[in-house]
């Protein structure tokens, strides 16, 4: 019997490469679907043990006891290259990067190829050693950040995990993805002083600047994972409204933010688009860090990437304009708004830019951010992304803003 988290590893891993795996089983045999869905998964995972872990066909057989062997000589030996020689350029990149087409058809208008091949090979962990980010979390005691900092990288040093800081923002981490486990078993992370962030959330906060004398509104806050940064630059001294639609997401923050020993956020479970009437004009400050198609995030949500769509994306559209009409509601004259979203399309960032810039002064964004799109030659001032493929983390669009008078 494997172990259940070892069987959450090959779910996402089959998810992951769904299209690639698909096509070489399914051109193996016969008639799928005579054979029915749980032997078709059992070929499914053999084949990546065996092409993507180089597993033999004994291996396989041990493992799944009455399984073809033949098949499985099959599949091992299977040319991709032979078998995709019909096929045009766009299905090909399709089944090899095991990309969705609506990807491939979207994004080739704001990035050249190599570009979006390089960063979907990120997003599928192909890189040789995937760093993860680790933040520092000085909420707990009554230590300047450098003590504490100090004392936690003294006792991961004392743990053998290996660490390098980083070079824009102070309170990460960079350790192997592969000493992940080793960071969660560890009890400077179930006490808190320690939590997982990626480098673009946090740069999200960077460019937010909070400051002790702010009132800030983080409309969509939950899990609560830049709320919680918030709280840390200010010392639990500015003021937080954090917005949540659902409840249990809300409450899974409640629950981080406790965690974290963060003591000055409000949680709101309320839908974000329709704020109580006395919060107009109101904050000094606004995150809106708005759902999305995830696109940017597939690295860590491998299933969101079937779900890439015409559909879903106007769903998110819609919803991110909603919510900036409410965000400019809220916002002080001269109070700043920072958008982000973890996704790619340009209709998840620039465009709805330059839908509203008429309300919108843009401010700096930090030099190391790269260029946003220019979308029809022209640059839009105040945006910026980060790539997998150049900083390391998740596909981020973020715009900083002041709220005209
Ligand atoms: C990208 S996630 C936020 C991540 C969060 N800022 C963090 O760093 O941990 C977007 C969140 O917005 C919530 N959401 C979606 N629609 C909303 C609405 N109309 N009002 C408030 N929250 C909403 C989602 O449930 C989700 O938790």
């Amino acid at each position: 019997m494997r172990k259940s988290y070892t069987v959450i590893h090959y779910y996402n891993e089959i998810v992951r490469f769904w299209n690639k795996l698909n096509f070489i089983v399914k051109t193996n045999i016969k008639d799928p679907d005579s054979i029915g869905i749980d032997k078709i998964s059992e070929y499914l995972y053999a084949t990546y043990r065996m092409l993507w872990e180089n597993a033999s066909e004994n291996d396989i057989i041990n493992e799944l006891k009455d399984i073809d062997k033949k098949v499985l000589i099959k599949l091992k030996s299977f040319s991709l290259n032979k078998n995709l020689a019909n096929k045009n350029e766009k299905e090909k990149l399709s089944i090899l990067e095991s990309v969705p087409s609506f990807m491939i058809d979207h994004l080739l208008s704001v990035m050249n190829i190599d570009f979006f091949k390089k960063n979907i090979k990120f997003m599928n962990g192909l890189e040789n050693e995937i760093e993860v980010t680790v933040r520092i979390n000085n909420l707990h005691e009554n230590l300047s950040f450098k003590e504490i900092s100090s004392k936690i990288k003294e006792s991961l040093e004392y743990k053998k995990i290996v660490y390098r800081e980083d070079s824009d923002i102070p309170e990460l981490l960079w350790i192997p993805r592969s000493q992940k486990n080793k960071i969660i078993k560890n009890s400077l992370y179930q006490n808190g002083y320690l939590i997982f962030q990626d480098k673009a959330s946090a740069a999200v906060v960077e460019i937010l600047s909070p400051r002790q004398e702010d009132v800030i509104c983080d409309m969509c806050a939950a899990p609560g994972i830049k709320t919680s940064l918030i709280a840390q630059r200010t010392d639990n001294k500015c003021h937080i409204l954090a917005g949540e639609f659902l409840t249990e997401r809300a409450n899974l923050m409640r629950f981080l933010l406790k965690k974290l020993n963060v003591l000055n956020v409000h949680i709101l479970n309320t839908d974000s688009i329709i704020f109580p009437i006395r919060f107009q004009n109101y904050f000094d400050l606004i995150l809106l860090d708005a759902p999305c198609t995830g696109s940017g995030s597939l690295l860590n949500n491998p299933e969101l990437k079937w779900r890439q769509n015409k559909s879903f994306l106007y769903q998110n559209v819609t919803l991110q304009k909603k919510l900036i009409e409410s965000a400019l509601k809220l916002l002080k004259p001269n109070g700043v708004l920072v958008f982000s979203t973890c996704s790619f399309y340009p209709e998840e960032g620039e465009y709805h830019i330059l839908e509203f810039k008429d309300n919108l002064i843009p401010l700096n964004l930090p030099k190391w951010i790269s260029p946003s799109y220019k979308i029809n030659g022209s640059s839009i001032p105040g945006t910026g992304r980060l790539f997998p493929s150049v900083h390391q983390t998740q596909g981020f669009f973020i715009g900083k803003f002041k709220k005209k008078e």
